[in-house]
Order: C-alpha cells, then structure tokens, then sequence
C-alpha cells in the first residue's frame, strides 16, 4: 500500500513525506514498518479528508449565521437533510470499515514472519542499556554483545524481548513499530529488513533518570557480512602483544571491571554490565551515549557518573599508568 512521495506532499504532509532518518518510521527499511507506515498512510488519507469536511461545514454554518442567512424551514428541506445525514452516516461507515479491514490485514502482515525460519537474538533491558544475545545457527550457545544489534538484510530475526529490572520499550522505528519489555514476561517482535545501513533505536518507555541515554545502535548487512560479523564476536578476545595493552589487560581483568563486565579469554567474569569483550568494534559505548573512541572510554572510566548521571557503573579509580593501559587494551578488543 504505497502513496508515491509527490502525492503524499500534495496531499499535505510536506513534512512528513521528506523525513529520510535512521530514526524514523516514515522512512522503512524493513517489511513490518513497511506495513505500519501503509498504515498510517491509509489512515491519514481517509481521516485528513474527514476532518477538512467537518472543518468546512462548520464554517460554512458559522459564516451562515454571521450573515443570518438562516431563512424559515422550506417545504422539503427536511427531505434535504436527511439525504445529507444518511450519505455522511455512509462516508463514516465506509472510511471505518476501510480503517478495520486495513488495520486486520496488516496485522496478518506483521503475524506472517512468524512461520518463517528465523534467527533467534535476545535483546535483554537494563538500566540504561540493552544486553543483547545472539544463538548460533545449529548450536546452543549464546554469543553476547551490547547496545549493537546486527541483521543480516532479507532474513527474518526473531527478537525475544526480556527486562531485568522495570519496564522499557524496544523501537527501532526503521524497522518495526514498539514492543513493551517487560521483567518476568517475553514479548516476541520479528524483523525481516530490506535496506542495508545504520539505524537508530531507542528505549520508548519512560524508566528512570538515563532513559534519553539508552538507545540502540542497529547495523543491516547483507547476510555473509553479518555471519562473519557474528563469527568474529564468537572468538574470545585476542590476547594483546603491546606491552602497555598486556598490562591493561591485567588490570581489567583482576580489577574492579572484572566483578561487572566480562572479557571472554579472561578471567573477567562479571555480569552485572556489558559483554566488553569485542567493545572496540561497536559503534558507541554506553548505549549511545558517546561515539567509541579510547577517549572517550578512558572517560567513562573515570566519571561515569558526571557523563550518565543515576548509572550503575562506578567511577574506577586507577592510576594514570593503569587508566592509559586499560585504555589501550579495551581499544583493542576489535
Ligand atoms: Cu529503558 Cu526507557
């Protein structure tokens, strides 16, 4: 069900007809928000009109009064309005069963993907972050990461969502509308996307002090990028020949970071925080907060607090030796 852009502009949504974003649902890059973005585009043609008619009549019968041109009742008027009444009652009747049939077939849509072969990736959230898990095809294994969903284009994902401490919202609005995440309850959303690049998403449910600041970065790739893409974040973390990296190393994996964050190949087991063990190759640490770059995670070290105000994480105090170390060993982990 698509309106070509042109029409949709003429047809008054100037604005939202030029929306091309990572973070949009005018702008769909997958099958489910394909079928939403139909939708909405289905309601707004048959309600925009509806609402310039009563604006209309409403004028027509205020500027009627102004004028008082209000004549007596004429003989058949009565008849007149009754026609009037009884083709509006049809325009409702018609613009509502359009809007149900619409409505229904896009929720078989949506439904459809759930009978197709999928891959299975858990998506886990915490405040302020997204603890995400993916299950290698035949095995039963998890490889974990964070705040970074990858897809692979054309293929059907199966998110199951689940919530360790209150309630949050998954939206990726590229790609599917929201899901609520709720603690003790696994909601599903399945994702088919079409157009590779970078989208955006983002927590939709008020929960707590950092809910700005736990968003999503999502990468669709073409399906052998992806497969290698997850192979590489199956291997442990690649043990560092630079002296300085091998003593960050070290001090991250016998230190503090070790009891909440683990780097697979170590000894850093912890599971209170984010899977660090391929950090360097995402996009951005703390779900969005900062793009990645060893300053920026040296920072965060230092004043997690001053950055994400109300965040679990703890300031760590190293030395400025051991903060440069760490620094270069998690800038390290590819
Ligand atoms: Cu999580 Cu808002």
């Amino acid at each position: 069900m698509r309106v070509p852009r042109a029409v949709a502009a003429a047809g008054g949504l100037p604005i939202l007809a030029g929306c091309r974003y990572a973070q949009s649902p005018l702008d769909p890059s997958a099958d489910q928000a394909g079928h939403l973005y139909g939708l909405l585009q289905l309601m707004l043609w048959i309600c925009g009109p509806m609402y310039l008619l009563v604006l209309g009549f409403l004028g027509w019968a205020i500027w009627r009064a102004r004028r008082r041109l209000m004549p007596e009742p004429e003989p058949g008027a009565e008849t007149g309005l009754k026609l009037s009444l009884g083709i509006w009652a049809g325009i409702i009747v018609v613009g509502l069963t359009v809007l149900t049939v619409g409505s229904f077939l896009v929720d078989r849509s949506l439904a459809e993907a759930a009978a197709r072969e999928r891959l299975l990736v858990r998506v886990t959230g915490q405040q302020w972050w997204w603890r995400i898990a993916y299950r290698l095809p035949g095995a039963q294994t998890w490889v974990e990461t964070a705040n970074e969903l990858h897809l692979p284009a054309g293929q059907t994902a199966r998110i199951e969502l689940g919530s360790t401490d209150v309630i949050h919202s998954f939206w990726v609005p590229n790609v599917a509308g929201k899901t609520d995440v709720i603690p003790g309850h696994a909601n599903v959303q399945d994702i088919t996307p079409r157009r590779q690049g970078w989208f955006r998403g983002q927590c939709a449910e008020f929960c707590g002090l950092q809910h700005a600041h736990m968003s999503l970065d999502v990468r669709v790739e073409s399906p052998a990028a992806f497969q290698a893409w997850l192979q590489a974040q199956a291997q442990a973390a690649r043990t560092p020949t630079d002296p300085v990296a091998a003593r960050g190393m070290q001090v991250a994996a016998s230190g503090a970071c070790a009891s909440c964050h683990v780097i697979r190949g170590t000894s850093a087991s912890g599971r209170a925080g984010p899977d660090l063990t391929h950090l360097a190759s995402r996009r951005s640490i703390a779900a969005g907060l900062m793009p990645f770059s060893r300053g920026a995670v040296q920072g965060w070290i230092a004043q997690p607090a001053a950055l994400k105000p109300g965040t679990n994480m703890p300031a760590v105090s190293l030395s400025p030796s051991d903060a440069d170390a760490v620094g270069q060993y998690l800038a390290s982990l590819k």
